[in-house]
């Protein structure tokens, strides 16, 4: 196939430095947007000009235009996967955690992915692809997640609703309720975490490649989780 483009946010960590690199490896453009860029630093230089490493908050609606003016508007680039990974998990009982943390979560996970797609939608090829990596909080509740949980809740009712939408576009949906992967989000979790228990981020990766290989098959949802369990 001829040249084919991704934009990932989230890219500078976890799951979508993975997918990042896997596309990269591949031959794919991706334009990896991150608040902090320097652990993409290696994969820009590796790659030249086919990774644009860009720092953009997704809670910054201008940043995000000016990230598609200058990346995919003016080279009239068209995309053909939307990733928008950017997320955290801020965890604790509901009661006491303070407004500023949960807002942010809403801020980041929710609005900024919803922000994020408007945004770049109309920049979508045909046959083009939007892979939301959700969560599985967002298909039940897990005791200090209520918040998080909220977040996922949404962003799966919102993949399924946008699915309908673009349909008649011929762009895909594919939800991802992915279960506990080892990726730096977890370092901000109390608690002791086997990371050796979770999905590697290079799996859920591997998982999105395959379902970019197979465009044959409507994947609506899929449910990745470890081997041994939710956790
Ligand atoms: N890991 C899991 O177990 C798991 C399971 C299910 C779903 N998920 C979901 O998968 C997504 C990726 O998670 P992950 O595990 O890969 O997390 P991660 O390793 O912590 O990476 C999060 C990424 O999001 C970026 N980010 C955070 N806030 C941002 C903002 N305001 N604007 C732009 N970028 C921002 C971070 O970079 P900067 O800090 O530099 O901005 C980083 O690149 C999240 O939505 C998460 O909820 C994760």
């Amino acid at each position: 196939m001829s040249e084919r483009t991704a934009f990932i946010t989230g890219a500078s960590k976890g799951i979508g430095l993975a997918l990042a690199t896997a596309l990269l490896a591949r031959g794919w453009h991706v334009v990896a947007i991150a608040r902090h860029t320097k652990p993409l630093t290696a994969l820009a230089h590796e790659h030249g000009a086919r990774c644009r490493a860009i720092s953009a908050d997704v809670r910054d609606a201008d940043a995000l235009h000016n990230v598609v003016r200058t990346h995919l508007a003016a080279p009239r680039r068209r995309l053909h996967l939307l990733f928008p990974s950017a997320g955290l998990a801020s965890v604790g009982p509901f009661e006491s955690m303070p407004p500023d943390t949960w807002q942010a979560m809403i801020d980041i996970n929710l609005t900024g992915l919803l922000q994020t797609v408007q945004i770049v939608l109309p920049h979508m090829a045909e046959g083009g692809h939007i892979v939301i990596p959700g969560s599985i909080a967002g298909a039940t509740g897990f005791a200090n997640w209520a918040v998080y949980s909220a977040t996922k809740f949404g962003v799966r009712g919102f993949a399924e609703a946008l699915r309908q939408e673009v349909r008649p576009r011929g762009i895909r949906v594919t939800h991802l309720t992915l279960g506990a992967t080892a990726t730096p989000l977890w370092d901000n979790v109390p608690g002791a975490w086997d990371h050796r228990n979770m999905l590697s981020a290079e799996a859920v990766a591997a998982w999105v490649l395959h379902i970019l290989d197979h465009p044959e098959s409507g994947v609506e949802d899929l449910r990745l989780l470890p081997p041994t369990g939710m956790l």
